[in-house]
């Protein structure tokens, strides 16, 4: 309990209790039983008091409390931990029969045995173990490899259909598994929005999960909208419920975990043979593109728990289950044309318009083709159809040429020569796939990458200016490079942008200014990173800053003194020694440097104790986060590796540390250090 808060007096205890009680209750009526019972203010109004409540009074704030749901908490790295029981997947097969395989074979085993089968969904998503005890929800834990997966069970109770306190009766320590799956709508939703705020968006909807689930900042795990969809109750070998009826078979238990509280689909389904079986999966092969969120098959489970034992697992696998994946569709259609994107780093993307098609729930206009040797490799002509398929990826690819339907005299479709924006003739560096646009410094999206990059979190992070902004500095005349930015004033600021969403106001240009002001102080590596230099990272910015230590010496390298830096092969030295020799590069730095940014590397090391070492760190510490023990290697003169090899000195061993790892460094003798061996190294 924090020594300087108040000790809470009763009505207070009484009303995080009734709002406890208010918000659990309005929680469980909207995200299980679709029913909404009183407004998003009013409810959002009984959240806010919950939480000023428990700020004001830490000693009430319970973990299972709804207040959780905001999420706040941060992760700094997912503690890892092992599985009670382990979490095996399914044998999966794409062919029916294999399915009827399993079905013959599942019911000789039996014997005589009367079973029933359940037939369900097979969500595509993130799987994960939620513990719970005496009915609150304690762990919750991802897959991982089946044994280890990482605690992410802050960001698991900001999940509105995970729930933090049961209801009704329930086993007294069980796991419930399932998947966390990002509905369509929402994975939409966000995706619009990190393509307006200048992030890549996810690929797919389980990507997108996933990465939430890993997000480090709770409350940003809380915006994402993830659903938790249960499809397996775990009792424990001493469990009482193990001889209650009912919780003897598959279907009866999540029965008894909707009464608990959880969001278990309906759409499952008892089926006495293979014939229903077919019929469930027939159904759902079509249907599935009426589901709000995505799936990949159907589960095909004994029902009678008693009888899986006797039906064993194999080393992967149980024997009394297996998934059913469905055949990505696939359709051909007509080929209108190719147009060419060229993207913020001036690579050309040709995307292929197509005759619109219905596929996979969706109408499919376009799709990428990648790159010349794309386009080369799958022989497309003009008048051509393309197969298109869609998988579980929301993504069309083309997979193919549909040669039944090519013209008689069908010709290759010559490849754009030209940027389709500047005009410029395009080049192709030697040993790659694309094509780019090297006018940089002279074609819009490229400025505007340019721009984006320079200004994004990890380079100079300048936040308040987003892609839109930076655009209408553009459109105004006032940006054309980055050195531009630091010649903006209030007057040129305010108002820009008038009637838009990202319009400028007198508080808007007072905190680009300050922001602009606050990058002045941002290290040389991260400079050098934020000038986009192609192929040039972040880590490589840092090795070329260390090795150089001021821009001066950068400037006037020569090619084989740039290649000479440790990780900066020769295509990178040309490139960077391409960059800096352009006189428009050099004007641009002149005038940054100019502007008062770091153009100096500051020298961060503060003793040579691990000169000539490599350390791999492996787990969790108790004194630094994981990039804290890379950073301090660094300062005292070692180098962090990032895997076991034959050059690595020591292995840095925290709690939960890989088994790999540890297998690995055994098996080449590799010494294995713990934190205070470490601590007592660079104190030395
Ligand atoms: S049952 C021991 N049921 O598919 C049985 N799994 O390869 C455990 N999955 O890792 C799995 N929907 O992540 C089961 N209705 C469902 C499922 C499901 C999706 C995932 C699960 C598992 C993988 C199977």
């Amino acid at each position: 309990m924090d020594l300087f808060s108040t000790p809470a007096p009763d009505s207070a205890r009484k009303r995080v209790e009734e709002l406890t009680r208010l918000i659990d209750h309005y929680n469980h009526e909207y995200y299980i039983n679709d029913t909404s019972l009183i407004s998003d203010y009013e409810f959002d109004a009984l959240l806010r008091e919950l939480v000023d409540l428990e700020k004001q009074y830490p000693e009430l704030s319970l973990p299972t409390s709804p207040a959780r749901r905001v999420g706040g908490d941060i992760n700094k790295n997912f503690r890892q931990v092992t599985h009670r029981f382990p979490m095996l997947s399914l044998g999966n097969t794409y062919s029916i029969a294999e399915i009827e395989d399993f079905e013959s074979r599942t019911r000789k085993l039996l014997a005589g045995t009367p079973f029933t089968y359940t037939c369900e969904l097979k969500y595509d998503g993130v799987a994960i173990g939620l513990t719970y005890r005496h009915g609150q929800l304690v762990q919750a834990v991802t897959r991982g490899n089946g044994s280890v997966g990482d605690d992410i069970t802050s960001n698991a109770r900001t999940i509105p259909t995970i729930p933090l306190r049961l209801q009704g009766s329930f086993p007294p320590d069980f796991e419930a598994r399932g998947e966390v799956v990002y509905p369509f709508e929402a994975f939409d939703q966000m995706n619009r929005q990190r393509e307006t705020d200048g992030e890549p968006p996810f690929a797919n909807p389980r990507n997108a999960a996933s990465g939430s689930l890993k997000l480090q900042d709770s409350a940003e795990c809380a915006k994402r909208k993830l659903m938790f969809c249960m499809y397996f109750l775990m009792l424990p070998p001493d469990s009482p419920c193990l001889s209650d009826p009912a919780y003897s078979t598959h279907s009866a238990r999540l029965a008894a975990a909707r009464q608990m509280g959880f969001r278990v689909q309906p759409y499952m389904q008892e089926c006495e043979n293979i014939q229903d079986i077919k019929a469930f999966i027939d159904h759902w092969d079509q249907a599935r593109w009426d589901l709000p969120f995505g799936i990949d098959g159907v589960v095909i489970k004994v029902n009678q728990t008693s009888l899986w034992d006797s039906l064993g697992t194999t080393a992967k696998s149980p024997r009394w289950a297996i998934a059913y994946k469905f055949k990505a569709e696939r359709v051909s259609t007509p080929l209108i044309d190719i147009s060419y994107q060229v993207g913020r780093t001036g690579v050309i993307t040709p995307v292929a318009n197509l005759q619109p098609v219905w596929l996979g729930g969706t109408t499919v206009r376009r799709a990428t083709l990648n790159n010349a040797d794309f386009i080369a490799k799958m022989d497309i002509r003009e008048g051509d159809s393309l197969l298109v398929e869609k998988g579980g990826e929301i993504i069309p690819k083309i997979v193919g040429v549909d040669l039944d339907r090519r013209p008689a005299d069908a010709q290759p479709i010559p490849y754009v020569t030209h940027c389709p924006v500047c005009g410029t003739p395009l080049v192709r560096a030697e040993g790659e796939a694309g094509h780019y646009c090297p006018n940089q410094d002279g074609c819009l999206p490229q400025i505007l990458g340019h721009l984006e990059h320079f200004v994004s979190r990890r380079a100079m992070d300048i936040d308040s200016l987003g892609s839109e902004r930076l655009r209408m500095l553009y459109d105004a005349g006032l940006v054309r490079n980055v050195a531009d930015l630091y010649d903006l004033t209030r007057q040129q600021l305010i108002g820009l942008g008038e009637g838009s969403s990202s319009s400028i106001q007198e508080k808007g240009a007072e905190n680009i200014l300050h922001a602009l002001d606050q990058s002045r102080a941002v290290p040389f590596e991260r400079v050098l990173f934020a000038l986009g230099i192609r192929y040039v990272g972040e880590v490589g910015a840092k090795k070329l800053a260390r090795h150089f230590g001021d821009i001066d010496s950068l400037l006037n390298a020569t090619v084989e003194q740039l290649a000479n830096v440790e990780d900066v092969g020769e295509v990178t030295a040309v490139a960077l020694f391409d960059y800096f020799n352009q006189p428009v590069h050099r004007q641009i730095i002149e005038r940054l440097r100019a502007a008062g940014l770091q153009m100096q590397a500051v020298d961060n090391r503060v003793g040579n104790q691990l000169q000539g070492m490599t350390i791999v760190v492996s787990g969790v510490f108790q004194h630094f986060s994981r990039d804290e023990i890379k950073a301090s290697i660094e300062q005292h003169g070692g180098k962090a590796g990032s895997s076991i090899s034959g050059k690595t000195t020591y292995l840095l061993a925290g709690e939960n540390m890989g088994p790999e790892k540890l297998k690995k460094a055994e098996k080449l003798g590799i010494p294995i250090i713990s934190e205070s061996d470490y601590q007592k190294m660079i104190e030395n």
